[in-house]
């Protein structure tokens, strides 16, 4: 299957499922805006949930923090976004396409040519800066203009010393993030890949100077297995290091993960190595100490900082196409989100066989079972059980739950396995601890 017809298929099921709409879209859409919808939306706070999970709830030396996305205009002075956050902007003379000089498609003589009709007569590369402004108070002139974040982690920065000191904490430690950060890109696309709203999970990890290149091996190792534990797979990750030139102005080293999607090779998430620059940088703008006093070796210090920075949407794309499996059964094609149970929108789908004898209530039974225990289930009526095995394939479910008539006599129930399409038979009493279990397992 060519890759660009298996993107149209991926995009094509998100929005027949309910798992990401067009923004506005009785309005004719929003450029590159996306919504998420049921399925979506639990896929989301379930891969958000799951790095919550592995960089705070599992560990001692990182705790979170929820920033304004609005901050003091000069944050972004001192951080270099006002003068360093740009992109070069070049517009084609024949065909008026407007699109970024460093990614676009070089002639033979090395000169950028229009990515849409191959001119070279092209205007002048200004740099044009990504940042969103907007107005704060009435009055619209420049002393009202502030930022719509561009980067969640100037809200750690700037929260250095109160998250330290309100917590106690001594360097190893890291404060973690999630929240939305804007851009103004000039050539958003790949559906919700590159967008200008999008969410990021970002965690500053602050070190003592002197072992932050060991850090940074650390979390390089740690970030791209946190996706294989999810299920990704290994032969389409890779760590790629920044050259030089693409290195951002406060890194000292940075890498990205990368995930081979339909679209080829694309960086899910940075790691950096962004050393005192922010720290140092808000110090002197602000005249306040961003530093530790180590009272043992009585030395105050500024500590560098590593930072894993991950998208929240260009994970969850990552996961959706990774899971999408097509296969022949009985001469149909069989569709299958092959998510992570973890990450799975709906754990359970509890059906009856038919729509009478008692069995519609034994599986409602069943699901306020599951509801009552924390586990997302769901009751599915509609369609012969056949079809509702395949819509709840579609919709990532791992594990499907029938009642029929052999529930009524002695109280089990079939259990079907999403990928193998394996069904055994169990007590219905204990469905919820045979799931929580697997779910244990995976
Ligand atoms: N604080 C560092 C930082 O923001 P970045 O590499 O520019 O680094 C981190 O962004 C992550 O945020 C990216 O790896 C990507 O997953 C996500 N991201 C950045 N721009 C995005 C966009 N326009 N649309 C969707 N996700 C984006």
């Amino acid at each position: 299957m060519p890759d660009d017809d298996l993107m149209a298929r991926i995009v094509s099921l998100a929005k027949r499922r309910g798992f990401i709409f067009q923004s506005s879209e009785i309005y004719g859409g929003l450029n590159s805006c996306w919504d998420y919808g049921p399925l979506g939306v639990e896929l989301k706070r379930n891969v958000k949930d799951a790095w919550w999970r592995a960089m705070v709830h599992t560990r001692d030396d990182i705790v979170g923090l929820d920033a304004s996305i609005l901050m003091h205009p000069k944050v972004w002075e001192t951080s270099g976004h006002v003068s360093s956050f740009t992109d070069p902007l070049v517009d084609c003379k024949v065909c008026k396409a407007r699109f970024r000089e460093d990614t676009a498609p070089k002639s033979d003589e090395g000169k950028t040519v229009c990515p849409e009709c191959g001119s070279g007569d092209l205007t002048e590369a200004r740099q044009f800066n990504l940042m969103f402004k907007t107005f704060m108070g009435p009055v619209e002139d420049d002393s009202a203009t502030v930022f719509m974040r561009p980067e969640t982690a100037q809200g750690i920065f700037v929260n250095f010393l109160n998250v330290q000191a309100a917590c106690r904490l001594k360097p190893p430690f890291g404060v973690a993030q999630i929240g939305k950060s804007f851009r103004n890109e000039i050539t958003p696309g790949n559906f919700t890949y590159r967008t200008r709203e999008f969410e990021q999970m970002e965690m500053e990890f602050f070190v003592p100077p002197g072992t932050d290149e060991k850090w940074y091996e650390y979390w390089k190792a740690a970030r791209r297995d946190w996706y294989v534990a999810l299920g990704l797979r290994k032969e389409k990750l890779r760590l790629r290091d920044h050259t030089a030139d693409e290195m951002a102005h406060y890194a000292k080293a940075c890498v990205d993960v990368e995930y081979e999607f339909p679209f080829g090779w694309s960086e899910l998430e940075g790691v950096a190595n962004r050393t005192d620059f922010d720290l140092s940088a808000h110090s002197e703008a602000t005249r306040t100490k961003l530093s530790f006093f180590d009272p043992q070796s009585k030395e105050r210090y500024t500590p560098y900082v590593i930072e894993p920075a991950a998208g929240a949407d260009r994970a969850t794309l990552a996961f959706l196409v990774d899971a999408y499996h097509e296969e022949e059964v009985k001469g149909e094609t069989r569709v299958t989100l092959r998510l992570h149970p973890r990450l799975a929108p709906v754990k359970a789908a509890v059906m009856p066989l038919v729509k009478r004898d008692g069995m519609p209530e034994r599986a409602h039974g069943i699901v306020a079972a599951f509801r009552a225990a924390g586990v997302n289930a769901m009751y599915d009526e509609a369609g012969s059980v056949g079809r509702r095995y395949r819509r709840q394939d579609e919709a990532g479910t791992p594990w499907c739950l029938t009642v029929d008539s052999q529930t009524l006599d002695d109280g089990t129930v079939t259990i079907r396995d999403r990928d193998t399409m394996a069904q055994e038979r169990i007590a219905s009493q204990e469905a919820v601890e045979v799931v929580r279990r697997k779910l244990e397992g995976t």
